[in-house]
């Protein structure tokens, strides 16, 4: 039995802040930032929107998506960093206002790879037949944990949900390979006390070596070769991390998902909103092999190779 994405959504908030709107409040410029990141604007969640929000209409457009009904969910799995508490976790918030209630339910912290995570974990439970379908919601409001006065990452960072149910698909189709890793020893350079840490540089180096080894290793794992490829969908992190890897695999631009010019980096939401986005244009079609491939804060990393369609 094989485990696909069997219906996705997305939800980003209305308010757009621009890099002109940061110019205005940092030491900085529409031209670095775009020609450093790639990111033009980001979304930003207002006061009132919490994390709960945005993944609940992700979630929602997912599970219709799907046609199926949020009873005949079994599992919800929630990939955040910016939980709106501690406890209860993202999960069983959704997993109530859903009215989803044969499922269980947890977050995952994996930071911007927890989503990659989610759907892995997913498949899992899928294919060994324990539950028929389960929510993977990737959401964070990292507004709330960015540090406003620092340059270096407050130009970064936007907030946003993307969610998938993963079900059962037909032979040939869904999750065919997959790679799921982590290097705690580099937590230093990407974490949270109070507002969110990082060393640029350091993290730059890891997710250029680490993106295009583990899309690399997917396509093997999967038995296939990079010409398969139809499309690569990178976490939306930096423009020139993403090419790094579309390079390493010699794919042309048009085959590679870039939404970080609308969005910024979204952390554990950047992979499905991208994946929506890219549907919705007609980019990702039925039998596509598509390689999925994130890296976050722990370190962490996973990439999954699938062949799109139910
Ligand atoms: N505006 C203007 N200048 C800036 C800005 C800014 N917003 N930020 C930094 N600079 C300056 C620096 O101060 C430095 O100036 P100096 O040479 O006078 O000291 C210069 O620009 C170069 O800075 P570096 O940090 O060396 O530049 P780098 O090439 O490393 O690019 C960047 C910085 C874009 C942050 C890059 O390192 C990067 O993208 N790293 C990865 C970040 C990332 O992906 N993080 C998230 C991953 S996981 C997650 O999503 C939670």
């Amino acid at each position: 039995m094989n485990a696909g994405l069997i219906g996705v959504g997305k939800y980003a908030p209305p308010h757009i802040m621009t890099n002109e709107d940061l110019e205005q409040r940092l030491d900085t410029s529409d031209e670095w930032i775009r020609t450093m990141t790639g990111i033009e604007e980001r979304r930003i969640a207002d006061d009132e929107t919490n994390t709960s929000h945005m993944g609940y209409n992700a979630a929602v457009e997912a599970i219709e998506n799907a046609g199926i009904q949020p009873e005949d969910i079994g599992l919800i799995l929630v990939a955040t960093v910016t939980p709106d508490y501690p406890f209860p976790s993202v999960a069983t918030m959704l997993q109530d206002q859903l009215g989803a209630k044969n499922a269980a339910a947890m977050d995952i912290s994996a930071a911007c790879a927890g989503f990659m995570y989610g759907i892995v974990t997913a498949k899992q439970f899928v294919e060994s037949g324990t539950y028929e379908n389960v929510l993977v919601v990737g959401v964070e409001k990292l507004s709330k944990i960015t540090d406003w006065n620092d340059r270096n990452t407050a130009v970064l960072f936007g907030d946003g949900a993307g969610a998938a149910v993963v079900g059962k698909v037909s032979e040939g189709r869904g999750i065919l390979s997959f790679e799921l890793g982590a290097d705690g020893s580099g937590g230093k350079y990407l974490y949270q006390d109070d507002k969110l840490k990082m060393n640029g540089r350091e993290v730059f180096k890891f997710a250029v070596r680490q993106m295009g080894e583990t899309a690399v290793n997917v396509i093997e794992k999967a038995g296939l070769e990079k010409d398969d490829v139809d499309y690569l969908i990178p976490h939306q992190a930096n423009i020139r991390i993403m090419e790094a890897s579309r390079e390493r695999l010699g794919l042309p631009l048009e085959k590679m998902s870039k939404t970080i010019h609308k969005y910024g980096n979204t952390s554990a939401a950047s992979i499905p909103i991208s994946l929506v986005d890219d549907l919705a244009e007609g980019k990702v079609k039925d039998d596509d092999v598509i390689v999925l491939v994130g890296f976050g804060g722990g370190l962490t990393w996973g990439g999954i190779c699938m062949r799109w369609g139910r």
